[in-house]
């Protein structure tokens, strides 16, 4: 008798572990709904970013910016709350695929957001389109992300490496110039930035007299600025960004350049340097999707609340980070919800941003149109000259997907 309770007792208790053990399993699969239908799972965002190195300080800029987003929409997504898993991408390509991996496969989290180095964005791209994790690059311009390497779940909200520098081509040799040096780091974005540069120039008549690359994340430019003088080109075009951006600048004007060469370069050259860079970077000037003091109402808010919230005054990566959360936040709620993947990505593709930068929509392959405005600074500002190209699309070369599918 008192073996045949214990043996019931064990049976129920059995029981109970084994519906215990389903209902974590159906959870897991994202099946844990409440009689609502919404899903009490929380959404998990990745956040590979760099949070050390050159690029530390853009890395801090779109995770404030992003979190500022998500913040405002009440710390949820479609309905369900968020949960960062935040990781340093270092800005080092070699660790790229492994991190990303620990990401979607180790922590399981619904998306990823990051990079800010293309050699980082290749790595991230592919394991993306392999595992079929929804991504969203806040910077990195690698090209391929939105052409050949374009993927259903992949969407950037910054540029392409093309966007800013190609409408400098135009604009340099309309100021001018004939004979121009180019000089960047020697990796993905500085080639293909310098190459879309050149892409625009050329196709008015201009020549590039030299192309100079420098080993990234280098910030010895000395030897590199001796044989510019020594060249004496009209113009000088350049990508540098971060720290990397703010000793070219300074080294420059010690050099004197600035009295005899007019130095152009795609915007990140006086995004976020300007305090740093102080006089050396008057008069420098630049293409980019985004400048500080464009006068509209999104602008306004968003500066004035970024600087509440942080204390400190935002510049393009935390525009780029912000948009990256309104994307999302707005989708979500288009989608009726983040459950279905492909409803979600749909509503991705039909999403129009007010920007702070101005109107953003997205094309086929994912990457923004957008205008690039012509800056100069003055007075440690990035001032609007004009609009370089309005609402310009990247070419989107070698991308087969078709919007609205
Ligand atoms: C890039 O590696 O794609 C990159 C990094 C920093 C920038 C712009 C592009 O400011």
């Amino acid at each position: 008798m008192l073996n045949e309770q214990a043996t019931e007792r064990s049976r129920g208790a059995l029981k109970a572990i084994a519906f215990a053990v389903l209902a974590i399993i159906l959870a897991g699969c994202g099946g844990g709904e409440n009689s609502g239908g919404a899903v009490d799972r929380p959404y998990k965002i990745g956040l590979m970013l760099p949070y050390s190195g050159t690029y530390a300080q853009l890395g801090e800029m779109i995770k404030q910016g992003f979190e500022m987003a998500i913040a405002e929409a009440g710390d949820s997504v479609g309905g369900r709350a968020v949960r960062y898993v935040r990781l340093d991408s270092e800005a080092d390509a070699g660790r790229a695929t492994r991190n990303m991996q620990q990401l979607v496969t180790g922590d399981n989290v619904d998306v990823v957001v990051g990079p800010v180095h293309s050699g980082v964005a290749m790595a991230m791209v592919r394991v993306a389109q392999q595992e079929g994790t929804l991504l969203i690059i806040p910077n990195a311009g690698l090209d391929a992300a939105t052409r050949e390497l374009c993927a259903p779940n992949v969407f950037r909200t910054s540029f392409s490496n093309w966007q800013p520098a190609y409408p400098m081509g135009r604009t340099a040799y309309e100021r001018g110039h004939r004979r121009v040096v180019t000089m960047a780091w020697r990796y993905g974005a500085g080639q293909e930035t310098v190459a879309a540069f050149r892409e625009g120039f050329e196709a008015q008549g201009g020549e590039i007299v030299r192309e100079i690359f420098v080993p990234f994340p280098e910030v010895a430019f000395q030897a590199q600025l001796t044989e510019i003088a020594s060249l004496s080109p009209d113009a000088v075009f350049v990508f540098f960004a971060g720290g990397g951006a703010v000793q070219f600048v300074r080294d420059w004007h010690a050099a004197g350049l600035h009295r005899s060469i007019e130095l152009l370069g795609s915007g990140f050259l006086t995004e976020g340097t300007l305090n740093a860079q102080g006089e050396a970077a008057e008069g420098v000037l630049t293409t980019l999707h985004y400048s500080e003091v464009l006068d509209t109402e999104e602008n306004r808010v968003f500066r004035e609340g970024f600087r509440e919230r942080y204390g400190r005054w935002p510049d393009l990566y935390a525009v780029q980070g912000y948009d990256a959360g309104r994307l999302l936040v707005e989708s979500a709620e288009a989608a009726g919800g983040t459950q279905d993947q492909a409803r979600l990505i749909a509503a991705m593709e039909r999403t129009e941003l007010q920007s702070p930068r101005g109107p953003v929509r997205f094309s086929a392959a994912h990457n923004p149109i957008q205008n690039i405005y012509l800056r100069e600074v003055r007075n440690g500002q990035n001032v609007v000259r004009g609009i370089a190209h309005e609402m310009l699309a990247d070419p989107g070369t070698g991308c087969r997907l078709v919007q609205g599918r």
